[in-house]
């Protein structure tokens, strides 16, 4: 398929679905769609909710990085490309209505409920399921809910485990090696139909917003908690970290520019 060269005027494009901080909006292609990072920061099912100028940006290119680098190690996702500075082109999936977290490091809900202390290292990997649905706040639920209630087949949630493993391991030492310790994230998976075949795909974004990012040496907040605790610096936050991966360059210089100097 050819997805370059077909631009659609943001006027004409059928809006498909608009969430807290993203919006999907109809592909070039059947079968693709367009997702639009927000500003908008919302936290405690939004009741907190504010704009946060230039978010968006820095969350699209992050979760750019972190797909491309997925699809390349050979974990399924649904980014395509990046189309520009707010946008990338996906493909079309089913979401399956369940947000994975996995856990590395105690914090957050866990460190709530079980009363474990923040920062812990666990003993392993935890994985972990929420219901997707907002009026009901995201329950925890277990297999035996996912699989009474038809959310996810048995097989499906064997998929996305062995997902939610291999995004676990490649993050962890992504981050690792900028200095970053990856406390716990969040995925979402989607159900891609193929030529007659289904296959479980990760979907959605895996930027700040939906990851605890701590920085190694002085254990400092790189990620939304900074919103949800009211600690202020998001953006530089999110800014550091997108420079640490190194995809910042571009912005720092003009298009089309001259020679670029190769640092030595
Ligand atoms: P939690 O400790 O609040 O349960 O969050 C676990 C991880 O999931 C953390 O990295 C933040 C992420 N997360 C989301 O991306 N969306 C959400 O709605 C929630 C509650 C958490
Ligand atoms: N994204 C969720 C919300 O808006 C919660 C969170 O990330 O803390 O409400």
């Amino acid at each position: 398929m050819d997805f370059n060269n077909r631009y659609i005027p943001m006027s004409r494009r059928r809006r498909i679905y608009e969430g807290k901080a993203k919006v999907l909006y109809e592909g070039p292609e059947p079968g693709t769609l367009i997702q639009h990072f927000k500003d908008d920061a919302t936290a405690f099912n939004a009741k907190k909710h504010q704009i946060i100028e230039g978010k968006g940006v820095l969350n699209n290119r992050i979760s750019e990085y972190i797909f491309q680098h997925l699809n390349d190690i050979g974990v399924p996702t649904h980014f395509i490309r990046r189309l520009n500075m707010r946008e990338q082109l996906i493909r079309e999936v089913e979401i399956v209505p369940l947000e994975v977290v996995v856990r590395n490091v105690a914090a957050g809900s866990l460190s709530q409920r079980l009363g474990i202390e923040e920062g812990t290292q666990l003993p392993r990997s935890i994985i972990e399921f929420y219901y997707k649905n907002d009026q009901l706040n995201d329950p925890m639920v277990s297999e035996e809910h996912i699989t009474a209630f038809g959310w996810a087949t048995p097989q499906e949630i064997d998929d996305i485990m062995a997902l939610a493993i291999r995004v676990n391991d490649f993050l962890s030492g992504l981050f690792l090696g900028i200095g970053i310790r990856l406390v716990d994230f969040k995925m979402e998976c989607g159900r891609l139909f193929e030529n007659d075949m289904m296959r479980i795909i990760v979907a959605d974004e895996i930027s700040p917003d939906s990851c605890r990012l701590w920085d190694i040496k002085s254990n400092e907040k790189l990620d939304k908690d900074r919103f949800r605790r009211d600690l202020g610096g998001l953006l530089e936050a999110y800014t550091e970290v997108a420079k640490r991966l190194g995809i910042l360059i571009e912005q720092e210089r003009p298009a089309g520019s001259g020679p670029v100097l190769v640092k030595g």
